[in-house]
């Protein structure tokens, strides 16, 4: 197979983490004869920096002309004063929006080798198996009007959350679809007792739930979610909600996996190319130093090869190989224990691509 990756390394530790997962679907794809063309393009504060423009068009075309869009991060604290008229996090939401990827898959499993690295107890998060559906491209990150004025001469600043049946119709069907094929159980995520964005989510959530009638649904209110995801983690499958929530809840679960550096994911819409993503954000703390977990990236650079380019057996095979390297006891500076060595950035992506055999 032939097929073009729009990479897209971004800020702070984007690009080092980019770079290992490059690396790694070169490898596997040179085992599997396939070609893989990368264009690498500005995004986020780099952008700014260098065009004036976080999501310059070049970008954006690049992503929508070629399969599959894998991006590192952005932002940082050079680009987050917040007056400041362009932000990184602008680019991000544009291209998740131009792109039509609505529904954010975000699976929160443990690797059996870092049981100990969560803080949870270990027999609390041993079967955490869950997958977050997270709403992409509407509600309050996008819900008009939005702004800030002086109002009876004291700053304010208004956003709106927003939901139509439509968008709500669409990411509820996936979240039935993957649950179809895994244990069967939807949790749809919402803040009905308060919110009336809420309140039509959960009606819609209702009638696509009479559709599946061989699926269990419930509705869990996000404040109460947010304690059964410490507190009995163990008995989620897929967790279907808004874009705050589900933005919310799920660096909430990634502590259950040991690091929010392992968490990958894959936004998907109606077919155009696929934009994969680590949970993580920049880093900028650690950013140059060599000693980011690229695991989040590589794994989403699996969801890529299996979501965007149908190759179920070279995902898998990825995988393997970081649940390899972690059993091996490798580990980064996020999940090493104290006194445990920690290996680089460099040194995880290498060896990921020994294990891929
Ligand atoms: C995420 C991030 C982004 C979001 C930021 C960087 C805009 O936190 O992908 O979870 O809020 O969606
Ligand atoms: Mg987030």
């Amino acid at each position: 197979m032939d097929a073009k990756i729009t990479l897209l390394p971004g800020d702070g530790i984007g690009p080092e983490v980019v770079d290992e997962a490059r690396k790694v679907l070169t490898a596997v794809a040179n085992q599997h004869n396939h070609t893989l063309h990368f264009t690498e393009k500005l995004m986020g504060g780099i952008a700014i920096d260098q065009t004036g423009n976080p999501l310059p068009e070049e970008t954006l075309g690049a992503c929508l002309e070629n399969d599959a869009v894998l991006l590192g991060a952005v932002g940082g604290p050079k680009w987050s004063d917040p007056t400041a008229k362009v932000r990184p996090e602008q680019g991000l939401l544009k291209l998740r929006k131009s792109l039509g990827v609505f529904a954010n898959i975000r699976p929160v499993k443990l690797f059996p080798a870092l049981a100990d690295a969560s803080p949870l107890r270990p027999e609390r998060v041993q079967d955490v198996d869950i997958v977050f559906v997270r709403e992409l491209t509407g509600g309050i990150y996008f819900g008009q009007p939005q702004g800030r004025e002086l109002v009876g001469g004291l700053r304010s600043g208004h956003d709106t959350m927003r939901y139509n049946e439509m968008e709500i119709k669409r990411v509820l069907r996936i979240a039935f679809e993957l649950a179809q094929n895994r244990r069967g159980k939807v949790t749809s995520v919402d803040k009905a007792n308060v919110l009336t964005s809420s309140r039509v989510w959960r009606e819609v959530a209702h009638e696509v739930a009479a559709q599946y009638p061989d699926i269990a649904f419930e509705d869990v209110l996000v404040d109460a979610m947010a304690m059964y995801l410490v507190n009995r983690p163990g008995d989620f499958d897929v967790v279907v909600t808004g874009n705050m929530f589900g933005d919310i809840l799920s660096d909430e679960a990634s502590m259950i996996s040991g690091s929010l550096g392992m968490l990958p994911s894959a936004a998907l819409g109606d077919g155009g190319p696929g934009l994969y993503e680590p949970i993580h954000g920049s880093a900028p703390d650690i950013a140059g130093q060599g000693i980011a977990n690229p695991l989040a990236t590589i794994l989403s650079a699996a969801m890529l090869l299996r979501s965007s380019l149908g190759l179920e057996d070279e995902a898998a095979q990825v995988e393997t190989a970081v649940a390899q390297v972690l059993a091996a006891g490798h580990r980064t500076a996020d999940l090493a224990r104290p006194g445990e060595k920690a290996i680089g950035t460099t040194e995880m992506g290498d060896l990921v691509v020994a294990a891929l055999g």
